[in-house]
């Protein structure tokens, strides 16, 4: 028999949210079905729903024809219910092995066998063509291997029905193509397989079916994806049609002293003359593919890792910035990680606190106490710029979804009023609608004088907002391009510059 999973109005609240309301979805054997909806829709709590991670408060589920909810996530797994959730489930001590077999370690005379072990994770990397070190720490690995590892995991139980949440969030577009391989292969063996993710070119790629999730509402219940157009997708889950932007080309005063310039920095990491200038009001894209060394290099410049030659020059003189608040109160450049969950939020903290917390000290300085009034002015403001789903300013940043939790972390230094921003992946996991308001935002801090250095490995988004495009291949910058925002011209010469002398 192959796989099936029916949810049968679902609904769930949570303090001050029905995060889904009869929720209706059938999911079979041999069909990739694409899950969407804007941040905060209810994805990821109907995923934790039907893996027992969380009770649902009304509805049905069926597995494979029986009808029952699942108490705890083992019951799931037991059940052929495998899941990569979209935050990571790993443990930062153990090794990338011992991380992939958690679940399911294979036992002999009643104790671990580490020869199976050893050969089962091999295995669940090797089918997914990943290379990483079976006895690294999880702690050692980027966020790409991290996620690779959480893919692993999960197809390494070889379950019936597999539940992927925003699975290439934080994965190369090589590792995305060999995961869509594997998603194939599986599929033809009758595996039932969910797909989320805000990145529509794959979801059409992939997917046979779908269910568009519109504040817990499913507003589309598992129609063929093929019947629908791009654009028709997007208004269903925004509930409205979305206006094509303009596109601006900005004039950058390049005459001017620059604010940052880098003189052949030699960093420890590998960075051998790294040269580069940044100009006031700039917003300065820096593309490449994940792995090519960007966020190493600003992670250098801001004193995380050592610069062992060459300059960095902050309006003309030369400085040595020690560490990132070295960088935010002396320096005033803010950095905004790649790396959210682990160093962007206070996830036991108030949105109010996480926003505000960069400009505490200004708050502090100029009103003497923290004055809470101040502080959700300011967290007001962006949680109405970005639309971040919040029930209050109290909520706790842990409970927000993913996407929301990632426009906090942003908006945190937007607040900060820096001169010098380098943003890293802004919008990784960011629904479409918030993308356009990201890019706009950050348009509009430039035009206030602002300069910006931005991280993406998103094409799309370098060319939507950048005045010139610095390309990063093994640690090297192997191209520069003024952007005349002509996407097919600009992209050509992106990828030229990427690949030429490899
Ligand atoms: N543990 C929780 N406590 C309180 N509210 C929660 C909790 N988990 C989720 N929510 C709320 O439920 C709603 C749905 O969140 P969910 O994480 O399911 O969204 P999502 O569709 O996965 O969004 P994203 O694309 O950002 O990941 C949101 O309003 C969120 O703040
Ligand atoms: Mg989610």
């Amino acid at each position: 028999m192959s796989a099936e999973l029916l949810v049968e109005s679902v609904s769930k609240a949570f303090p001050g949210v029905q995060a889904l309301d009869k929720v209706n979805l059938a999911l079979h054997g041999g069909t990739v079905h694409a899950l969407l909806g804007e941040n905060g829709a209810g994805k990821s709590t109907l995923i934790k729903i039907i893996t027992g991670v969380y009770r649902a408060d009304a509805g049905n589920l069926k597995t494979n024809g029986e009808e029952r909810f699942f108490d705890s996530p083992i019951e799931a797994t037991h059940a052929g219910i495998a899941v990569v959730h979209q935050e990571r489930n790993l443990i930062a001590e153990f090794s990338v092995e011992e991380n992939i077999t958690l679940h399911n370690p294979p036992l002999r005379l009643g104790i671990i066998d580490r020869t199976e072990r050893t050969r089962l994770a091999n295995e669940a990397l090797t089918t997914l063509g990943f290379e990483i070190d079976l006895n690294e720490r999880i702690k050692n690995l980027s966020v790409a291997q991290m996620q690779l590892v959480e893919i692993a995991k999960a197809l390494v139980t070889k379950a019936q029905i597999i539940l992927l949440d925003e699975p290439t969030a934080s994965i190369t577009a090589g590792e995305t193509v060999k995961l869509f391989e594997v998603i194939s292969r599986l599929k033809s063996q009758g595996t039932a397989i969910l797909f989320v993710s805000h990145k529509l070119e794959e979801v059409y790629e992939i997917c046979d079916t779908v269910t568009v999730l519109r504040d817990g509402v499913s507003v589309l219940e598992s129609k063929p994806l093929a019947n629908y157009k791009q654009s028709e997708i997007v208004d269903l889950m925004v509930g409205r049609h979305l206006a094509d932007r303009k596109v601006v080309i900005r004039k950058v005063d390049r005459q001017v002293n620059a604010v940052l310039e880098l003189k052949n920095l030699k960093t420890s990491l590998g960075h051998e003359s790294v040269s580069l200038s940044l100009y006031p009001g700039e917003v300065l894209g820096m593309y490449g593919l994940v792995g090519a060394g960007r966020s190493e290099l600003a992670r250098s410049i801001l004193g995380l890792h050592e610069i062992t030659g060459g300059e960095i020059l902050l309006g003309g003189k030369s400085v040595k910035i020690k560490s990132f608040r070295d960088a935010l109160h002396v320096h005033r450049i803010g950095y905004v990680t790649e790396n959210r969950k682990e160093e962007g939020l206070f996830l036991d903290f108030s949105v109010r606190k996480n926003v505000s917390v960069t400009i505490l000290s200004k708050i502090l300085q100029k009103l003497g106490i923290i004055h809470v009034g101040k502080e959700d002015v300011v967290a007001s403001k962006y949680v109405d710029r970005l639309g971040i789903k919040v029930v209050d300013n109290d909520q706790l940043a842990g409970t927000l979804s993913g996407g929301n939790q990632q426009k906090v972390s942003v908006s945190k230094w937007l607040a900060a009023e820096t001169k010098i921003l380098i943003i890293d992946e802004p919008t990784v996991g960011v629904d479409v609608r918030t993308k356009a308001s990201f890019h706009e935002l950050i348009t509009e801090l430039a035009d206030e004088g602002l300069s910006i250095i931005l991280i993406s490995s998103d094409l799309a988004e370098i060319i939507a907002i950048s005045d010139r495009i610095l390309v990063m291949r093994d640690y090297e910058l192997v191209g520069e391009v003024e952007n005349t925002k002509d996407y097919p011209s600009i992209s050509r010469s992106i990828m030229s510059s990427i690949h030429s002398g490899s």
